[in-house]
This record gives C-alpha cells, sequence and structure tokens, in this order.
C-alpha cells in the first residue's frame, strides 16, 4: 500500500508550493473578489446582500451600502469598485477576477510585479499604461482594464522597503 501514501505526499507538497508561492505577495493587498468572500463568511447584513444581488450602482453609493459593514475604508473602498463592475451579482456564488488577481495573472510575465505595485498613478495613467503599445496586446476586456485600473489606484504605490527583497532585484527584464 504504498501508493496511496505517496500520492498524498505529492498532494500535500503540492499544497505547500501554492502557500509559499502565495506568500511572496501576501504584501499586496487583498482585491473586492476576497474581501468579499470574507464578508460573505462573516454574513452579509440582509440589506446589503440583497442590494449586492439584485442592483447596479456607483462606487459612492456602494461606499454608502457598506458604510455599516464593518470594513476599514480601505477595503470598502476597493470593494466598492469591484461592485461597481460587477453587481448585481451573487456573494455566495463564484465571484470575477479582482484587480489583484487580475494583476496576479497578467502583470508578471515581461517584468516582475514590483514594476505594477510600486507606481503611484491616477486612474487615466492606469488606462494609459494599458492602452501603451507593450500592454494593449494584453487579453483583457474594458471591464477588467478599468478594474485594474480603479485597484491600483487605491493599493499600488506600495513603499519599496515593503516590497519582499527576492522580489526588488532588478525590477524588470525588459
Ligand atoms: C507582453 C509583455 C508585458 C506584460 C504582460 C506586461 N507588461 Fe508592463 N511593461 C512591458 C514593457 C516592454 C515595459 C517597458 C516599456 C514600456 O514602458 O512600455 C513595461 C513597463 C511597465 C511599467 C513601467 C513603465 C510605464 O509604462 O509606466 C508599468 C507600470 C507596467 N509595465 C505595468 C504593467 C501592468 C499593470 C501589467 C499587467 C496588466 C503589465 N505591465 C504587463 C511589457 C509588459
Amino acid at each position: 500500500m504504498r501508493t496511496p501514501l505517496i500520492a498524498v505526499t505529492a498532494v500535500a507538497l503540492a499544497g505547500l508550493a501554492v502557500a509559499q508561492e502565495d506568500d511572496v505577495f501576501a504584501f499586496i493587498p487583498d482585491g473586492g473578489r476576497t474581501i468579499l468572500e470574507r464578508l460573505h463568511h462573516q454574513g452579509i447584513p440582509g440589506e446589503l446582500a440583497a442590494a449586492m444581488a439584485s442592483q447596479q450602482a456607483t462606487v459612492e453609493e456602494w461606499k454608502a451600502q457598506l458604510s455599516g459593514a464593518g470594513l476599514d475604508q480601505w477595503d470598502a473602498a476597493t470593494l466598492a469598485e469591484y461592485l461597481e463592475a460587477y453587481a448585481p451579482l451573487d456573494p455566495g456564488g463564484d465571484l470575477p477576477q479582482d484587480g489583484r488577481d487580475l494583476a496576479l495573472a497578467n502583470c508578471q510575465f515581461c517584468h516582475i510585479i514590483t514594476v505594477t505595485v510600486t507606481q503611484d498613478r491616477t486612474r487615466e495613467a492606469w488606462l494609459g499604461t494599458l492602452n501603451s503599445p507593450s500592454h494593449v496586446e494584453i487579453d483583457l476586456d474594458q471591464t477588467e482594464r478599468e478594474l485594474l485600473a480603479d485597484y491600483l489606484v487605491l493599493n499600488a504605490g506600495i513603499p519599496i522597503d515593503q516590497i519582499p527583497p527576492e522580489l526588488r532585484a532588478g525590477g524588470a527584464s525588459y
């Protein structure tokens, strides 16, 4: 009966590798998907849950709706932008990728993530970067581009001393 043990060990090691890989990026703030999942597990107040499931609203309107949900201002702002992009949605369902997910999935092929998350830019400047010749071909639709820009306005501009050393060296390979 060796095989099952080896299989279990392999699964455990794969899980560990994933956990370690994730940790390197732990300094990058949560995006709306993660914040919403956390809120869902804590229990979303009925009125707010109903609004998420039925309404389309602006960032400001979502911020007002989220004010009693027990989130800090930063998380509330990040989640409000996510909801502006994707509500109505089922908060307990399979949620679309947030700005952090999009950055990790799309912004590491040609240079390390540090190039992105250390920049402090306006929404227009981020959309300009995403439409520049080096970036226009990246497979992101308009909703994703705007959500990513909104996420980065709030959550990028991370000081270099908060970046793990292995993500600092060289900065970029381009
Ligand atoms: C296909 C390769 C490629 C991918 C994928 C890529 N970049 Fe870049 N990026 C480049 C190149 C090449 C440069 C340097 C030349 C330039 O600035 O356009 C660069 C530079 C940058 C810079 C610094 C210079 C500037 O234009 O401000 C930022 C910020 C940046 N990228 C953000 C991003 C973000 C955000 C993503 C994910 C959506 C991303 N990159 C994904 C190729 C890429």
